[in-house]
């Protein structure tokens, strides 16, 4: 898609993407692995509205952010309000909480969420305009072991659809307590290398400055290499926060690499963050898969209440990619075993009610309606290598019958049409 021509012809918008008919069995692959692991630990479903109110984002993901600085699909409606296509989940999940008095629920309150994300990114590989993400969030607790349950969740996740090779990046990157003075710290020693520092990252060091630890340009890598750790500068409850969620992660035996670099990218964060990484047989790392991490300060932005919370997002273009390009076979679709053919108008009415019939019985029929030919309709049953066909002919319709046949062995055999999905178990059956 990148780098492509583009003409005056209307076409998909740049940077997004049909899913098409055989793609559609890898996002119902990842929707359902996902669904089924996260109820599994409490976690319950639920879809916010694709649109939201700017402000929420504004507020909630950060102004400081590159989503809010450059990225959001805003729009004003007739009536005037300013609303925003969601560019994450978050946000909308803690409006959620709120707006639906979750907050009186036994706590935590475990959400899980699939669906489309818009971001105006610069189109390039792995990275997409409107991309799907599997969403995690939990809120009400600070306990680390919630931070852990959900990186096991999604480790587990990406296991199950045949991802095996992962590595978890954790850092800690404090709370309003340590973060302020570590900051203070960080900038005196950037302020030091300005002259050395990406164009971004010369304005980072005035709106956001943590951001340059994980810039990706290599002179802001060194700098960054050579920085003090906000690790080393922890408050006590911080670093002990990071320390349980070390011994649970090292419980579970899942591998993890500490990265003094990894801040992410949202305003909201405190403390944990991760990122899930796939590597290929080498070691070398592929794609950042999934990401996320605590914020025990974003539901305090929008109603004064202490709600602490910790969640996740998985790319799902990026599984797919993975899924796609090892060969790791999706729900397979099954083809259906038997064909319909009919001739005359009749006929064709009374297939497309025994279709029904068949599909209340669990058995799958291919038909080809609009087809006249019996002998093209009869050509489909062999390329699909069907082992019955069922002929419906102007007589058949007007006494009411059907004739099963055989096509290994030829036989034929004419039953009435209310007994045809029986029959036609039974036979199945037999194979
Ligand atoms: P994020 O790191 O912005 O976090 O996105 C999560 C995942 O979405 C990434 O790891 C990546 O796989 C995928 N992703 C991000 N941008 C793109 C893109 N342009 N095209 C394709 N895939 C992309 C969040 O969104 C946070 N809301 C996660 C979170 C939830 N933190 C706490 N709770």
């Amino acid at each position: 898609m990148t780098g492509k021509q583009r003409s005056n012809k209307i076409q998909v918008p740049q940077g997004m993407f049909d899913i098409l008919p055989e793609d559609q069995p890898f996002y119902q692959k990842v929707y359902e692995v996902g669904k089924k692991i996260a109820s599994f630990y409490g976690f319950k479903e639920i879809t916010p509205p694709i649109l939201e109110s700017t402000e929420l984002f504004e507020k909630g993901t950060g102004e400081a952010t590159e989503i809010v600085e450059k990225q959001m699909y805003s729009l004003k409606t007739k009536g005037g309000d300013s609303l925003t296509l969601r560019p994450e989940f978050t946000p909308s999940l803690a409006r959620a909480y709120l707006e639906q008095g979750m907050i009186s629920l036994p706590q935590p309150v475990k959400m899980f969420s699939f669906g489309p994300v818009f971001r105006h990114e610069k189109p390039q590989a792995g990275r997409y305009r409107q991309f799907y993400q599997l969403n995690l969030e939990a809120f009400g607790s600070r306990h680390p072991i919630v931070d852990v349950e959900i990186i096991y969740i999604f480790y587990n996740i990406l296991q199950s659809l045949g991802i095996k090779k992962l590595i978890i990046e954790l850092n800690s990157i404090g709370d309003k307590e340590c973060i302020g003075d570590y900051k203070k710290l960080l900038v005196r020693y950037l302020k030091k290398n300005e002259s050395r520092l990406c164009p971004d990252c010369k304005r980072r060091l005035k709106t956001n400055p943590l951001r340059i630890m994980d810039c990706k340009q290599e002179r802001c890598k060194q700098i960054a290499a050579g920085a003090p750790q906000i690790i080393d500068h922890l408050c006590k409850e911080c670093h002990n926060h990071f320390k349980k969620v070390l011994e649970f992660l090292d419980e579970l035996g899942l591998p993890y690499n500490l990265n003094p670099c990894l801040v992410r990218g949202l305003d909201y964060y405190t403390r944990t963050v991760f990122e899930i990484i796939a590597e290929d047989e080498l070691g070398r790392q592929i794609g950042s898969l999934v990401g996320g991490g605590r914020y025990d300060n974003l539901v305090k932005l929008f109603s004064r209440k202490n709600i602490p919370a910790c969640g996740g997002a998985a790319g799902v273009e990026r599984i797919i990619s993975i899924m796609k390009e090892r060969r790791l076979v999706t729900a397979e679709v099954q083809p259906p075993r038997v064909f319909l053919a009919q001739l005359g108008d009749a006929a064709k009415i009374k297939s497309l009610k025994l279709m029904e019939d068949f599909r209340k019985a669990g058995i799958l029929v291919a038909a080809s309606l609009d087809k006249d030919s019996l002998s093209a309709q009869l050509k489909n049953a062999d390329k699909l290598k069907a082992s019955h066909s069922l002929i419906i002919g102007e007589e058949e319709a007007s006494r009411d019958m059907v004739i099963i046949r055989d096509m290994v062995n030829g036989r034929q055999t004419t039953v009435r049409t209310d007994k045809v999905a029986g029959e036609l178990k039974k036979k199945l059956k037999q194979q």
